[in-house]
């Protein structure tokens, strides 16, 4: 599996890159304004990126933020034309742009196909179902995104938690936790429901309520989503390959692996958790604490 940093820091970025783990890097507009805010605004965009693009040895996905076809199209071009000289440039377009389910709905994936037609890479991002990444290797994208942490976090909204109140945006959700609770509730509500007949049962309102908890149309968690779309990519052999995205803590990162995902694309504290371990840190303790004097002369000295 490739790992990706999910950061626009520099800083991070090329921290990472000297570790050599990092074989690429995904940035949005949410990363970037983060990234300019850090150093209060004065930031030269262009040398910025230039920046990002020599530090890192493999793809660097730089966002849109037109949503119509035409504008995605033109940014997409400009982006890739202007950076390519500095790095590898793959172009992030939002699966389906539309900001209300009614205008732009098809721009984004038009825009997919477009570019990938023309030979600019594109990842096909803010994609939470299958169905959508079915559409985005249909259309030609070399990266899919799906982002398994807004999943947990929406399966979560919607059981009635609340991010910040209830669960903070790294915790890991425990989605087989949620579905032994989901699936318990279920079995309670149809021993409460006296009936005979089958349909009057499906049709039961809160039968009906009770099946939909836990899940969101059958997606059962972010890192769920993840094996899906590997699952139907291997079944018709889709080249597009998948990016786990918006991912928040280690124990997502071994599950996406778990699942088959291509890349996984990490913020960077993520790598610090990978990393730790309180047994690790003991047996450290343990080790150098047991170092006898003949053993570290001889590893130490320099003849
Ligand atoms: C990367 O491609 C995504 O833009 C990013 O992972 C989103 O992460 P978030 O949901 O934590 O903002």
């Amino acid at each position: 599996m490739k790992i990706f940093l999910d950061t626009a820091e520099l800083d991070e970025i090329k921290f990472a890159c000297s570790l050599g783990i990092i074989d690429g890097v995904t940035t949005n507009p949410s990363l970037i304004k983060r990234a300019v805010e850090k150093r209060g605004g004065e930031v030269s965009m262009e040398e910025y990126i230039k920046e990002i693009l020599r530090a890192v040895p493999g793809p660097v996905s730089l966002e849109v933020v037109g949503t119509s076809f035409e504008e995605m199209v033109d940014e997409a071009k400009r982006l890739y034309m202007r950076f390519s000289p500095y790095g590898r440039v793959v172009v992030k377009i939002p699966i389906c742009s539309s900001m209300d389910g009614e205008s732009n709905i098809y721009d984004g994936l038009r825009a997919i196909g477009e570019l990938s037609r023309i030979g600019i890479p594109v990842n096909a991002t803010l994609v939470m179902t299958p169905e959508q990444a079915i559409l985005a290797a249909k259309a030609g994208a070399a990266y899919v995104s799906p982002f398994a942490g807004r999943i947990d976090d929406y399966i979560r909204d919607s059981s009635g938690m609340k991010r910040g109140r209830d669960y903070g945006k790294a915790d890991y959700y425990d989605f087989r936790l949620m579905r032994l609770i989901a699936e318990k509730r279920l079995e309670e509500t149809l021993e409460r429901c006296e009936d005979d007949d089958v349909g009057r049962i499906y049709l039961n309102e809160r039968v009906a309520s009770a099946a939909k908890q836990g899940h969101d149309n059958g997606i059962y968690s972010g890192v769920d989503l993840v094996r899906r779309i590997v699952r139907i990519y291997r079944n018709y052999g889709y080249k597009t390959e998948v990016i786990a995205a918006s991912m928040r803590n280690a124990r997502q990162v071994r599950e996406v692996a778990e699942a088959g995902a291509d890349i996984v694309t990490i913020p960077f504290y993520v790598i610090k958790q990978m990393l730790l371990h309180p047994k690790t840190i003991e047996g450290m303790k343990l080790f150098v604490a047991d170092v006898v004097p003949q053993y570290a002369d001889l590893i130490r000295s320099k003849g």
